[in-house]
C-alpha cells in the first residue's frame, strides 16, 4: 500500500552495523556489515573495535540499504534508530549518523529502545503482534521476559537473567570446550550428534525456593561452572571430552529452563502469544521445544527467521513503522544515545 509509512532503521548498538527499511509491514532492504571477525580472538565483543567498526560500516551499509530497496533519502517518511541499549560509544555512531540523515533531509527521527525493536521485527515476518503478548529476549547481551501490552506505550519486564545472558552462557561454553566464536551456532551445530539427556547440568532459578524472588529471572553462570568443572574432572581422570554429549546437554539444560519460565510466564499472564527474540532465538532446540510445550496450552509461538533474530536494521525500522502508524510523536534532535536505556521506554519522546 503506498500510504504506508517507508520507515529507515539504523541500529549500531553492538557489532552490527544494520541499515532495514520497510514499508508498512513489508520488509524492503535489510542491510548488515557485521565486525564479528574482528572480536572473535577475544572471546567477546571489544566495545573500542565495535565503534571504529560502525563508524566505516555506515555510510557504505547505507547506500546498500538504499539500493536494494529501490529508493532514495528523499522518499523515507522517517530514520528511526537504536537510542539504547546497548555499548555507548558503537550507539553513539548510529545516532550521530541518524541526526545528520535527518538533518540533511528534513526528515523525523525516532529514537527507538533496541528490545523493543527485537518484539517489533516479528511483524515484519507474521503481520501485527496480538496484544498482550509474552516476549522472550534471549541474546548475547540480554535475557529477558517481558509483558508487551501495547508496543508503542511501553512494555512490563518480568524478569531477568541475574548473571550472564543466554548468549553470553553459549560464547562462555564453546570457549572452554575450544570451539571458536561466536559460541551459540557452534553449539548448537554440535549438539545435534550428542544426547542431551547423558549429563544432568543445573537449571538455574527452578528450584521452589527461587519462585517468590526469581520465578521468572533467568542464572546461567552456574550452569557455565558446572560445564567447567565436569570438563576439568573429565580431563583429570585423563579420558576424552565428549564435545557433542557436553554441547547436547548444556543446550537442553538453557531452552529447558527458558522454555519452562517463558511458558510460566504466559500461563500466569493469560497470554496466548509467545515472541522469542534475539540471536539465541536461532537456536534450533529452543525452537522445537518452545512449540512443544506452548502446544500443551493452546499458545501460539511466534519466532522470526534467523537473519531477522540477530541484530539487524530492520527490527529498528520496524518499530518506527509500528510508532509513524499508531501517531507517535517523533524525538527531539537532541535525542541521546542512552547505554541503559529503560524498556518502559520504547521510543525517545519528543
Ligand atoms: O542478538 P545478537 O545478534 O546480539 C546481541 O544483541 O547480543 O545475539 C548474539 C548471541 C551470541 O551470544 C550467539 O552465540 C547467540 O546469540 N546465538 C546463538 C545461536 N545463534 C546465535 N545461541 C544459540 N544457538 C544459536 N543457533
Ligand atoms: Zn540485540
Amino acid at each position: 500500500m503506498p500510504d504506508e509509512p517507508l520507515v529507515l532503521g539504523i541500529e549500531t548498538s553492538c557489532d552490527e552495523t544494520g541499515i532495514g527499511i520497510v514499508r508498512g509491514h513489508t520488509l524492503l532492504a535489510d542491510a548488515l556489515a557485521s565486525s564479528v571477525e574482528q572480536h572473535a580472538r577475544f572471546g567477546g565483543v571489544v566495545p573500542e573495535v565495535a565503534s571504529r567498526a560502525h563508524l566505516e560500516a555506515l555510510v557504505p551499509t547505507m547506500q546498500r540499504a538504499l539500493d536494494e530497496a529501490g529508493v532514495t533519502l528523499a522518499d523515507i517518511d522517517a530514520i528511526a534508530v537504536t537510542s539504547g541499549p546497548g555499548l555507548a560509544g558503537a550507539l553513539l555512531v548510529g545516532v550521530a549518523a541518524a541526526k545528520g540523515y535527518a538533518i540533511a533531509a528534513e526528515k523525523p527521527i525516532y529514537g527507538v529502545n533496541h528490545l523493543a525493536a527485537h518484539v517489533a521485527v516479528d511483524t515484519l515476518e507474521h503481520g501485527p503482534l496480538p496484544e498482550p503478548a509474552i516476549a522472550m529476549l534471549v541474546s548475547g547481551g540480554h535475557s529477558s521476559l517481558l509483558l508487551v501490552d501495547d508496543l508503542t506505550a511501553g512494555v512490563t519486564p518480568l524478569g531477568a537473567t541475574i548473571d550472564d545472558a543466554a548468549g553470553e552462557a553459549f560464547d562462555k561454553v564453546a570457549r572452554l570446550l575450544g570451539l571458536g566464536f561466536p559460541g551459540g551456532p557452534i553449539i548448537d551445530r554440535s549438539a545435534r550428534d550428542g544426547d542431551p539427556g547423558s549429563i544432568a547440568f543445573p537449571r538455574g532459578l527452578t528450584a521452589a525456593k527461587d519462585q517468590a524472588a526469581h520465578r521468572f529471572d533467568f542464572s546461567f553462570s552456574g550452569l557455565k561452572t558446572a560445564v567447567a568443572r565436569w570438563v576439568e574432572a573429565r580431563e583429570r581422570a585423563g579420558e576424552p571430552v565428549p564435545i557433542a554429549d557436553v554441547s547436547a546437554s548444556f543446550q537442553e539444560a538453557v531452552c529447558d529452563v527458558l522454555t519452562r519460565k517463558a511458558i510460566d510466564a504466559c500461563l500466569t499472564n493469560g497470554v496466548g502469544t509467545l515472541v522469542i527474540g534475539g540471536g539465541v532465538a536461532a537456536n534450533s532446540r529452543l525452537r522445537v521445544l518452545a512449540e512443544q510445550r506452548a502446544a500443551k496450552h493452546g499458545i501460539l509461538v511466534r519466532v522470526p527467521r534467523p537473519q531477522l533474530c540477530t541484530d539487524n536494521g530492520a527490527m529498528v525500522a520496524a518499530l518506527g513503522s509500528h510508532l509513524v502508524a499508531a501517531g507517535v510523536a517523533p524525538s527531539r534532535l537532541d535525542l541521546p544515545a542512552d547505554s541503559a536505556m529503560s524498556l518502559t521506554s520504547v521510543s525517545v519522546p519528543g
